[in-house]
């Protein structure tokens, strides 16, 4: 299985007097695959922890539309919390990567762009399973 990769993007912000608009398109540089699926995370309670899982395929862009929450990923080696607080940035999941989504604010809309449909054949959910595939990628 591919080895994860996690990168912040830079999302370009058309900005105005009347306010901001970013547009994001499939296939670009910014979000690098079809996107197959939308969906968006809301009025998570406080203290939730969400994911805990890696993907075997699927690519994703995250981008917390408004409010704040940290995204831990680990890609079997490195460990890092990644705080989305701003709607002109973009986190880029690909490959083995174990996320956990917590410390949502109350007003936090995270929308995540996925290259392909939900299936959950694609899950690994289980932490040991995670730890033993990432272990034969090395
Ligand atoms: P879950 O995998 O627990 O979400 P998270 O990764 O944020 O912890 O998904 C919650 C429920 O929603 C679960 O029943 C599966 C369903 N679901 C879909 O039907 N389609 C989707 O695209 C996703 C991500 C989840």
């Amino acid at each position: 299985m591919k080895k994860g990769t996690t990168h912040l993007i830079n999302l370009k912000v058309n900005g105005d007097n009347r306010g901001s608009l970013i547009a994001l398109e499939e296939n670009s540089s910014v979000v690098p695959f079809f996107v197959k699926r939308v969906y968006y995370i809301y009025g998570t309670l406080p203290d939730v922890v969400r994911g805990k899982h890696a993907h075997k395929t699927l690519k994703q862009v995250l981008v917390c539309v408004s409010g704040a929450c940290d995204i831990e990923c680990f890609d079997g080696q490195h460990r890092q919390t990644i705080t989305l607080n701003n709607p002109s940035q973009g986190l880029y999941l690909e490959g083995l990567i174990w996320r956990e989504m917590k410390n949502f604010t109350p007003d936090c809309v995270l929308m995540v762009l996925a290259s392909d449909h939900y299936n959950e054949a694609d899950y690994i959910r289980d932490y040991t399973e995670f730890l033993k595939e990432n272990f034969s990628n090395w």
